[in-house]
């Protein structure tokens, strides 16, 4: 297995370009499976997740062509032949469930193993079982013979309904538009997600002929249509990447421009950078976030469905709060277990007490290099800053977790002047 290997670095100076967004990106491309027609998606990442939403497609019965050079993902699901999602693709990736919403619609039938928990939590489809339901749809979870559960939705035409979110999931919101736009009727959601990727996805959705009002609101209104028509969308930039990228640039005192990024979706990082003494400016040519004084100060962090602080900036935050003066507070309110990454950055001498959903951090930590794992995407993440500024050298390994959400980080590090490669 290969390992990530991460030296005391000094200062990062540089620029960097931000890739297109994962989170995006996926609930995109299975948009695509809404039409026979042919679609081109844009300014894709080369992730291994992406990878496996190619083949999601492909398992439906897509044509898919993914050209990495050009960053452009071709796709016509001109038929479907089956309306059956695989289990091992299912268990690789749990975001393939957002394939069953746009599968449900069109072929009036989706099948998906049950994608089961992760390491920051059991990560419940309740409220996309919900929607379907509310929208007409009769929705049974299964044990099959090999006792894994999976969760089947039958419904010959869908109907709009009004959905109201116990919680604003990001997953669900993005699932029941996609089957909102074929239903008969109008569909509204309360309640929902507001993120940046939900607005990208109903863009991409009236670009294909819906009817989409609302995204970036907690009310979402779809006027269902009969057929949607292919289009061609380029993804957003992907707000975490530039965040990690603000933090690998706090953590190290540098003075990093980052490009290709849109400064009003990491609106809370900025403020908290801001408020712990670092210079963040809002140029032509990108954003440049820098470190002027030799004492940053400590803040607390409380995430929040957008528009509040993100959960996935949360491990990369704690990790720059463990070398600024002063104790910190951190609290976890999105997934019931996103604090793997302590036990990790307490081998690396951090000093954190965690206690439930908030973490309590103290600052002046002067960080050791050590053998760490990272236990998911962003922790993985979070490690690498850790390394950047810890003595010695840090060796992570699991990393397969980090090349899943990030386009290269390694190669962007060493640009900005970071001491780390990949080792096999
Ligand atoms: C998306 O996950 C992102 N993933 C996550 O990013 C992100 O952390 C999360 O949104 C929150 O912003 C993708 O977009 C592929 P949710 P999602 O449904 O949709 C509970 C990363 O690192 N919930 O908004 O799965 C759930 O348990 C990943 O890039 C239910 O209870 O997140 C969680 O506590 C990690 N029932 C909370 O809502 C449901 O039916 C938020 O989950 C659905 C969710």
């Amino acid at each position: 297995m290969s390992k990530i290997l991460v030296k005391k670095s000094g200062a990062l100076k540089g620029r960097v370009e931000v890739s297109g967004s994962k989170n995006a990106v996926l609930p995109l491309l299975a948009a695509t499976l809404l039409t026979g027609e042919e679609c081109v998606i844009a300014d894709v990442p080369d992730l291994k997740d992406v990878e496996v939403m190619c083949k999601l497609l492909e398992s439906f019965g897509a044509s898919v062509s993914f050209d990495k050079e050009k960053k452009k993902i071709r796709v016509k699901a001109e038929k479907i032949t089956t309306s059956e999602a695989p289990c091992e693709l299912v268990k690789l990736m749990r975001a393939s469930v957002v394939a069953m919403g746009p599968i449900l619609a069109r072929t009036g039938k989706a099948k998906v193993p049950l994608p089961g928990g992760c390491a920051i939590g059991d990560r419940p489809i309740n409220l996309h079982l919900k929607g379907f339901h509310a929208m007409g749809a009769d929705v049974e979870t299964k044990e099959d013979e090999e006792q894994s559960g999976y969760v089947q939705a039958v419904c010959k035409q869908l109907k709009g309904a009004e959905i109201y979110l116990d919680n604003p999931s990001v997953g669900a919101t993005e699932n029941l538009m996609m089957a909102a736009v074929l239903a008969k009727g109008t569909t509204v959601i309360e309640n929902a997600a507001e993120e940046p990727e939900i607005v990208d996805l109903a863009n991409y959705l009236n670009k294909m002929g819906a009817n989409v009002k609302g995204a970036g609101t907690d009310l979402i209104k779809i006027e269902g249509v009969k057929k949607l028509h292919g289009a061609n969308h380029a993804v957003i930039p992907d707000r975490i990447e530039a965040g990690t990228f603000m933090l690998a640039a706090a953590i190290t005192k540098g003075d990093i421009l980052i490009t290709n990024m849109l400064p009003n979706h990491v609106r809370p990082v900025i403020a908290k950078l801001r408020e712990c003494g670092v210079v963040v400016e809002d140029t032509d040519e990108g954003l440049r976030v820098s470190v002027k004084r030799q004492i940053l100060r400590a803040t607390d962090i409380k995430t929040l469905p957008y528009p509040g602080f993100p959960t996935d900036m949360q491990p990369q935050f704690m990790t720059f709060l463990t070398t600024v003066s002063g104790p910190s507070v951190v609290q976890e309110t999105v997934f019931e277990n996103r604090f793997m990454h302590i036990k990790e950055l307490k081998k690396m001498k951090a000093t954190i007490i965690a206690r439930g959903r908030r973490a309590i951090v103290a600052g002046g930590s002067k960080l050791e290099g050590a053998k760490v794992r990272a236990t998911d995407l962003r922790a993985g993440a979070a490690l690498i800053l850790a390394g950047l500024a810890a003595k010695g050298e840090t060796e992570i390994s699991d990393i397969y977790h980090i090349e899943r959400g990030y386009d290269g980080i390694c190669g962007k590090l060493t640009a900005l002047g970071a001491n780390i490669k990949i080792v096999p």
